[in-house]
C-alpha cells in the first residue's frame, strides 16, 4: 500500500453504498487511495454483491475476520489493522457508519496519530442498549474530519463539545447511491422474479434488540403476522434473526414468505414498489423517506429523526405495528413532503473536495 494514500475501511452490508460515491469523488479529484475490506460480512449477499452492483473497487486487502463477539471481531479488525497502518502509513484513515468495523478503524488511527474521517457522524438514538450507539459515540470523539448527513446531527457533536470546524453538514452518500441508481431499480422486474401480487408489505429484521432473545421472538412474529393477515409480506432475512424467528414460528403463516437476503438493486426495487415498509434497519429508512415510500419502524427510538420530520418514518411497536400498517395502506403514498436538506445525490463530491482540501 503506497504511503500518504486515503485508507477507506468498510466491512458490513450498509457500508458500502455509503463508501461508493466518496471513493467515487475521491477518484475524480486525483486522490491515491486503498479500500480495506474488514471481512465483518463476507456472505456473497451481504457483501460481494454490492461491489459489483455499486462498481466498487476490489479491496487492496481483505482481512477476512468473520463473525464473532463484539470483543473478538473489534479485535480482529484492530489488530489487522494496527499491522497495515504501522507498515503503511495513510494520510488519512475513513469510517463509515456505526458498525464495528468502523469503531476498531477509529481506534487504531488514532492511537497511531493518523487523521480520521467520520463518514455518517453525529447520529444519536440516546440509547446506549445498542452497540451502534458507542460506536457512534467513540468514533465522533476520535475523528478529525465528521461528516454529517443532518441538522440534529451537528447540533449532537456541538452538544457533546466536538470543535465547530471538524463538523461539516455535507448531505448523505448513501443517498448519492440511491439517486445515482434510481434507473436501475425496476420495480416490475422484481415482482415477477419472486411472484409477487401488485400490493405487498416489505419487512427486514436485524437488530439484536428485535431478534437476539428467543423466548422474546415469539411476540415479534405473531406482530409480523398480523401484518400478513393484511396483505402478503416479503422478507428478504438478515443472517443474524434467522433461528430465533423460524424457531419462533415465522414461517408458519402462508402470506409471509422469507427470502435470502436481496442484492442492492434487487432490494431497492422491492421497496421502491411496496404500499408499506416495515423495518428495524437505519439506512432503510432513509431509503424509503427518499423515495417516499411509507416505512415503520419497529424500534423504540431512532438516531434518524430527520427520516420522521423530513420523510416517511413513523417509530411503531410489536403491538401498534398492525393498526399503524391498517392507517397506512389506508392513507396512501404521501404526495409531497419535505426532503432533507442536501439529500441531493452530492454528499460524495461535498466530502471529497473537503478531504483533497484538508490533504493539501
Ligand atoms: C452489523 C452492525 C449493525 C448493522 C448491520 C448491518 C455492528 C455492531 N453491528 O450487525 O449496526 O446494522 O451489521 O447489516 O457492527 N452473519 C452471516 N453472514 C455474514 C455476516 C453475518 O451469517 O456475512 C451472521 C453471523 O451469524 C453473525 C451475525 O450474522 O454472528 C451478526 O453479524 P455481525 O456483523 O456481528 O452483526 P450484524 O447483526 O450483522
Ligand atoms: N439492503 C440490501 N438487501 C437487503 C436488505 C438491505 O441491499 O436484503 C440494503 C439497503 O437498501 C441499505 C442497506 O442494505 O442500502 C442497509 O443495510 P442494513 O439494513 O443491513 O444496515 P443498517 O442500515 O441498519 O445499519
Amino acid at each position: 500500500m503506497s504511503a500518504d494514500a486515503v485508507l477507506h475501511v468498510a466491512g458490513a452490508r450498509p457500508n458500502f453504498p455509503k463508501a461508493a460515491p466518496v471513493i467515487r469523488a475521491l477518484e475524480r479529484h486525483g486522490v491515491a487511495q486503498r479500500l480495506v475490506h474488514t471481512g465483518q460480512h463476507y456472505d456473497e449477499r451481504m457483501s460481494q454483491v454490492f461491489f459489483r452492483q455499486l462498481r466498487l473497487p476490489e479491496p487492496d486487502i481483505n482481512l477476512g475476520v468473520g463473525s464473532g463477539s463484539h470483543a473478538s471481531q473489534t479485535a480482529g479488525v484492530m489488530t489487522g489493522l494496527e499491522e497495515l497502518m504501522v507498515a503503511d502509513r495513510p494520510a488519512l484513515v475513513v469510517v463509515y457508519g456505526d458498525v464495528n468495523s468502523a469503531l476498531a478503524a477509529a481506534l487504531v488511527a488514532s492511537k497511531l496519530g493518523i487523521p480520521v474521517a467520520h463518514v455518517e457522524a453525529g447520529l444519536r438514538s440516546f440509547d446506549r442498549s445498542m452497540p451502534e450507539e458507542i460506536n457512534r459515540i467513540v468514533v465522533d470523539h476520535v475523528s478529525d474530519l465528521l461528516f454529517a448527513t443532518s441538522p440534529d446531527a451537528v447540533s449532537h457533536l456541538g452538544n457533546e463539545g466536538i470543535e465547530a470546524e471538524k463538523i461539516h453538514l455535507v448531505g448523505n452518500p448513501m443517498i448519492d447511491t440511491l439517486l445515482a441508481n434510481l434507473d436501475r431499480f425496476d420495480v416490475a422486474g422484481i415482482r415477477t422474479a419472486l411472484s409477487l401480487p401488485e400490493r405487498y408489505v416489505v419487512a427486514t429484521l436485524h437488530r439484536p434488540g428485535n431478534v437476539d432473545d428467543a423466548a422474546d421472538a415469539v411476540g415479534l412474529v405473531k406482530a409480523m403476522h398480523a401484518v400478513a393477515d393484511q396483505l402478503p409480506v416479503i422478507l428478504p432475512l438478515h443472517p443474524r434473526g434467522r433461528r430465533h424467528l423460524e424457531n419462533a414460528g415465522l414461517l408458519s403463516h402462508r402470506a409471509l414468505r422469507v427470502v435470502e437476503p436481496l442484492g442492492y438493486l434487487e432490494f431497492v426495487s422491492l421497496v421502491r414498489g411496496a404500499v408499506v415498509v416495515v423495518t428495524d434497519s437505519g439506512g432503510v429508512q432513509e431509503e424509503t423517506t427518499m423515495l417516499g415510500v411509507p416505512c415503520l419502524t419497529l424500534r423504540p427510538n431512532t438516531e434518524r429523526p430527520i427520516t420522521i420530520t423530513h420523510g416517511t418514518n413513523r417509530l411503531v411497536t410489536r403491538s401498534t405495528l398492525a393498526e399503524a400498517v391498517a392507517s397506512t395502506v389506508a392513507a396512501g403514498r404521501l404526495a409531497v413532503w419535505p426532503k432533507p436538506p442536501m439529500w441531493d445525490g452530492a454528499a460524495g463530491e461535498r466530502i471529497a473536495a473537503i478531504i483533497a482540501k484538508a490533504l493539501g
